[in-house]
């Protein structure tokens, strides 16, 4: 399969030098980009900034902004079978970056922030026969906001995690995920890598097909 997979956190500007971002590190979508290559699969992976090193055997596109991930994917999209959606993509941005650095003597500062794009949202209406995965960060109890969302955006499989626990969320090697379908009863695994959670919702998305195919 042709599988698109973004990862890590989105920058939005403030000013030349400033922006919004939040605490994504990009492992866990990395790490899935890893297992489905290993896999054999064909892997596309759109990452914002992060401090990690390009998996090798997968091609990657970086961008920084919502509004460039959103670009990226519209412009892979037409050639995947299934998109994991494991960014962190932000959901605000200031509504008009400075173009010149903001001085701290402009005070007080009030930031002025609109919606920034919602990637599943917008590309819901491209999806055909594609399969799609996203994630929910949650703080606390993360199965029935995660439910909500799964509906929202059209998701085939909502794979949901709370990011407050110390061994799960950002920047840990570790998660603690419930994967949540429309069709199937929610899996609730226990700590692993981020990597090993990877190869679940790989072999997810290759039951998914084959069940699609038949
Ligand atoms: N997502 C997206 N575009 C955004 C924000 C999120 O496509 N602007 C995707 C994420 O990649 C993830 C899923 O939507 O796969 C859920 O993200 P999450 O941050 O948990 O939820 P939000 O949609 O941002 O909703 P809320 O702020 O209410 O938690």
């Amino acid at each position: 399969m042709n599988i698109l997979v973004t990862a890590g956190p989105t920058r939005e500007a403030i000013d030349p030098v400033r922006f919004i971002s939040n605490r994504s590190s990009g492992k866990m979508g990395y790490a899935v980009a890893e297992a489905a290559r290993d896999r054999g699969h064909e892997v596309h992976l759109v990452s914002g900034p992060v401090a990690l090193p390009p998996p090798d055997g997968v091609s990657i596109r970086r961008v920084v902004s919502a509004e460039d991930m959103l670009r990226a994917i519209e412009a892979e999209l037409p050639w995947c079978d299934a998109l994991v959606m494991a960014a962190a993509v932000a959901d605000w941005r200031p509504r008009a970056p400075a173009a010149a650095k903001l001085k701290k003597t402009r005070m007080p500062l009030t930031l002025d922030l609109e919606p920034a794009p919602d990637i599943l949202a917008t590309i819901a209406a491209c999806k055909g026969g594609r399969i799609f995965v996203g994630f929910a960060a949650e703080t606390g109890a993360p199965e029935e906001e995660a439910l909500r969302k799964l509906k929202a955006k059209r998701l085939d499989l909502i794979v949901a995690n709370d990011v407050s626990r110390p061994d799960a969320g950002f920047d840990v090697d570790t998660n603690v995920v419930t994967m949540i379908s429309a069709a199937e009863a929610a899996i609730s695994l226990p700590m692993q890598s981020k990597r090993a959670v990877g190869e679940w919702i790989v072999t997810w998305i290759e039951e998914r097909a084959r069940i699609c195919r038949r």
